[in-house]
């Protein structure tokens, strides 16, 4: 099974959460590559297995403007069955913690893709054991989810 990690971070947090999902999945066997949405070809989205999307959020609860060319290239996406979830850092200090987290999680639904119910919305930096814990859970019952075909949410798009 083959799992791709695209991410937008400006200052680390997101990114961190990214390795740290990415350790996770390869422990249990799933190749795992990291890539910066800018440099993540869209087209090759369909080979993947699994696709993992970090955020962190900008402005008053917007995505970061790295991130708005590849939110609206996979939004024009066919993503049946392929199995994906959404996680990010934010900062409780604004009001809409890690909305872009949620304008993610949204916008996969209208793909076809398979969503995972549950989303990773981290304060900060995964800085504490609790925290590595957590990011490290959320992959695990990512996995787990995904092998469960009853489970899968999304419409079929063609
Ligand atoms: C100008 C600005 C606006 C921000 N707006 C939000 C926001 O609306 N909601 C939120 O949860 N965090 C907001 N943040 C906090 C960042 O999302 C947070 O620092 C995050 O950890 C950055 O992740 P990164 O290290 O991956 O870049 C904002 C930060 C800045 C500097």
């Amino acid at each position: 099974m083959k799992a791709l990690i695209a991410f937008a971070s400006m200052s680390g947090n997101t990114e961190d959460m990214a390795t740290i999902l990415k350790q996770t999945l390869e422990g249990k066997g799933i190749d795992t590559e990291m890539m910066e949405f800018d440099d993540t070809p869209v087209e090759t989205l369909s080979t993947y297995d699994y696709i993992l999307i970090g955020t962190y959020t900008w402005g008053d609860g917007d995505l970061p403007y790295e991130a708005e060319d590849f939110y609206e290239e996979v939004s024009s996406l066919a993503l049946n069955d392929i199995k994906t979830a959404v996680f990010g850092s934010g900062d409780y200090s604004y009001p809409k913690f890690c909305e872009a987290v949620h304008t993610f999680h949204d916008m996969l639904k209208t793909t076809g893709a398979s969503v995972f119910p549950e989303t990773l919305k981290m304060e900060l930096a995964p800085d504490t054991d609790e925290d590595v814990e957590c990011c490290q859970e959320f992959a695990t019952s990512f996995l787990t989810w995904a092998s469960l075909p009853e489970k899968r949410v999304g419409n079929h798009v063609s």
